[in-house]
């Protein structure tokens, strides 16, 4: 936290970044990435600004309306990294809060030069004359891309002195990617306190849950938790399904009573100096599993032990996919999901995707600043694109479930019952650390905890 209160990621881990990403770009070329617009509501009022990730990732700076230049190390002259931010203004600063403006955010930060946001296209023309490559976020805003339409332009325009223009344009948050998928040090502890509010956040919301509160009382839970432990928000919307709501995947109205007999699967993370953490758990309203409720959350529990056990550097990130769904399939044909005259076994049952009715999602993704982080999940250089291996630093989330919509013939004691449990994993050098270990999760645990009601 600076003196403002205003969240800075470690300054040096950005200025490292920055040179790392400047190494990778051809010599004496240039890289611009803007941050986040403000977003209008509705009214007067916008809704809580959020930095875009990849200028956050390369900044540390959080404040909208700014811009990161980037040039290439060329020969003997050195890489520059250059802020474009909002001026000083007392009046705003008086009704909105405190701004850097460009000098103090240029010494806080560690950027070579910073100038107003206002002089950004007047310093553009000059900083691409006889750049040979521009890298930007092609597509990612049409505000930006007609921007640097009009540099490219005014560039061009001085042909005749001898000016040339890039001749080359490359995406650049495919590089960013990259770099974003390998969690630092400092990353992975970010990640481990915003998984332990959340953690906590569950336990809270579980010692608060009994039949008729509403799904909207436990979120509150949630959010307090989140807040009081200095989580800036929620990493996205929770999910409180109680009863048959938990057979919606995306479900988030939130709006029911959840009754006694029901078990209430919670979907819920929060973002912490802007990275995420990810958290389901599935718990009974009354604070016991009754038998079909424990016999398929236990399944759930095998079929995550088995994905976390795939999880090894060197092993393709689809093993713990393909190592859930095989416990999943056998655990419906041995309750009677899945019919055994039909299917053998499990790898025929997989074959005709007759495990999809009652396992539809993937069993994880990749997590960070963003809930679901970018980063490829294929090897992209090799012809057949196959799942890429896993490396140590990766973060993702393991999230297996089950979810029994009423089907004619399938056995009734399971329907409406929706559960998933979902953790989040660092890849290590021989295996996974698991971050959110303090949600409760084994049946007796949740079952001993809320005794504590
Ligand atoms: N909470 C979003 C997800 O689990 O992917
Ligand atoms: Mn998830
Ligand atoms: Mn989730």
């Amino acid at each position: 936290m600076t003196a403002s209160g205003v969240m800075t990621a470690p300054v040096a881990s950005c200025i490292e970044r920055r040179a790392r990403l400047a190494a990778r770009m051809q010599p004496g070329s240039v890289a611009v990435l803007a941050t986040a617009p403000e977003v209008l509501r509705n009214g007067d009022s916008d809704y809580p600004y959020r930095h875009d990730s990849y200028f956050y990732y390369l900044t540390g700076f959080t404040e909208p309306e700014a811009v990161l230049v980037l040039a290439a190390p060329s020969g003997d002259v050195p890489a520059r990294s250059i802020l474009f931010c909002r001026e000083k203004n007392l009046e705003r600063e008086i009704w909105d809060g405190y701004r850097y403006g460009p000098e103090a955010a240029r010494i806080a930060f560690g950027f070579d030069e910073a100038y107003p946001i206002g002089e950004l296209d007047a310093q553009m023309a000059k900083l691409l004359a006889n750049a040979p490559a521009l890298y930007y976020a092609l597509g990612h805003s049409a505000a930006l891309d007609a921007q640097v339409s009009a540099w490219l332009k005014a560039v061009r325009a001085q042909g005749r002195s001898g000016i040339t223009a890039p001749a080359s344009t490359h995406h650049l948050l495919g590089m960013l990617d990259e770099m974003r998928l390998l969690k630092d040090a400092g990353e992975q502890a970010l990640m481990g306190r915003a998984a332990a509010i959340a953690a906590a956040a569950h336990a809270r919301a579980m010692r608060f849950t009994r039949p008729g509160v509403f799904e909207y009382e436990i979120e509150a839970e949630l959010l307090h938790e989140f807040r009081r432990n200095g989580a800036q928000f929620p990493a996205y919307t929770p999910i409180v399904a109680s009863g048959s709501n938990a057979c919606i995947l995306h479900y988030n109205q939130n709006d029911r009573r959840c009754r006694e007999g029901d078990l209430v699967l919670v979907d819920a993370g929060c973002e912490l100096d802007g990275y995420a953490s990810d958290i389901t758990r599935t718990w009974p309203v009354n604070g016991r599993f009754s038998a079909p409720q424990k016999r398929l959350y236990e399944l759930v529990l095998r079929a995550q032990e088995a994905a976390f056990a795939a999880i090894v550097p060197g092993r393709a990130y689809s093993g713990m996919h393909e190592a859930a769904v095989r416990v999943l399939a056998e655990g419906m044909l041995d309750v009677g999901l899945l019919d055994r005259s039909k299917y053998g076994s499990a790898e025929d049952a997989i074959a005709d995707k007759a495990h999809l009715q009652f396992y539809m999602h993937g069993t994880g993704h990749w997590l960070g600043m963003d809930v679901h982080d970018v980063g490829p999940y294929r090897d992209l250089g090799v012809a057949e694109k196959p799942s890429r291996p896993l490396l140590p630093g990766m973060a993702l989330t393991v999230e297996p479930g089950i979810y029994v919509r009423p089907a004619e013939g399938g056995p009734a004691e399971f329907w409406h019952i929706g559960i998933r449990v979902e953790d989040d994993v660092i890849v290590t050098e021989d295996g996974c650390r698991v971050l959110s270990g303090d949600a409760p999760k084994g049946v007796n645990e949740i079952e001993e905890l809320m005794k504590e009601r």
